[in-house]
């Protein structure tokens, strides 16, 4: 799968998307990621990516030709003709990302990301380039980089081979229920031991007691999750 993103701010990239699972996956050839500095489709000599808005108000906002411009050449799409990979927006307007909008992406072999900044993105931008708008949460970042980062760090680690496909089946979110709790080596902690079913090699009271945990812990944070799941399961 291929990501390109379109960012004021291409080094915010480097750390993040060049570590752990990212990094291994781009190295293994299952993931290209690509980050496209729009300042490079600016014709002036400031390079300027943003101006005042129209009809007065605070703050700047990002002028559409140079989006409209980096994204048309990086995509090859002619002005005007809709994209046929999909081009996201990130913005606190748009619809909430969640897992299973995770799992749509990565059915897909390229996506493009689009980072606004200061008080947003000319909507024209939204309108008539963006395919689809994203947010990561109801709340407002100073810029679309880390929602970026969000998107692809969560899409990529379902593409095939790039986790154990165990490792994701049982995640929160997955199944419709939050993950039961997880202990690793040593048993005892200062005084704290792990419960003792996972050190008795029975597997089946094991898988047991770890479905009666995720639904005792999503019944506690997140109940409207499991009356969701407690619905399907009577629909199956
Ligand atoms: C300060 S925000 C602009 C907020 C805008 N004035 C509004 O009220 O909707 C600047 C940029 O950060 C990004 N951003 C902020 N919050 C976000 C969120 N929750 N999800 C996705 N992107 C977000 C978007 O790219 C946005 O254009």
């Amino acid at each position: 799968m291929r990501f390109d993103i379109f960012t004021t701010l291409p080094a915010m990239f480097q750390g993040p998307l060049s570590e752990s699972i990212i990094k291994r996956a781009v190295a293994r050839g299952l993931l290209q990621i690509e980050v496209h500095d729009i300042r490079a489709w600016t014709t002036d000599k400031h390079r300027t990516t943003d101006a005042p808005p129209f009809g007065g108000g605070a703050g700047m906002v990002m002028k559409p030709e140079p989006i409209f411009m980096a994204v048309e050449a990086v995509l090859g799409l002619e002005p005007g003709v809709p994209s046929p990979t999909p081009v996201i927006l990130l913005g606190p307007g748009g619809e909430r990302f969640t897992q299973a909008l995770a799992e749509r992406l990565a059915l897909q072999p390229r996506l493009a990301l689009i980072c606004g900044h200061y008080e947003g993105v000319d909507d024209r931008v939204r309108q008539h380039l963006a395919t689809d708008e994203i947010s990561i949460g109801d709340y407002v970042l100073s810029g679309g980089e880390l929602p970026a980062m969000v998107v692809v760090d969560t899409v990529a680690r379902l593409m095939p081979g790039v986790i154990k496909t165990q490792s994701r089946e049982d995640e929160s979110h997955t199944s419709g229920l939050l993950e039961y709790p997880q202990y690793t080596r040593p048993a005892v902690f200062r005084g704290m031991p792990v419960p003792e079913i996972l050190l008795s090699g029975d597997h089946a009271a094991v898988d047991e007691w770890r479905q009666e945990q995720a639904i005792r812990r999503t019944a506690t944070t997140r109940p409207e999750m499991l009356a969701a799941w407690r619905a399907r399961q009577e629909a199956e």
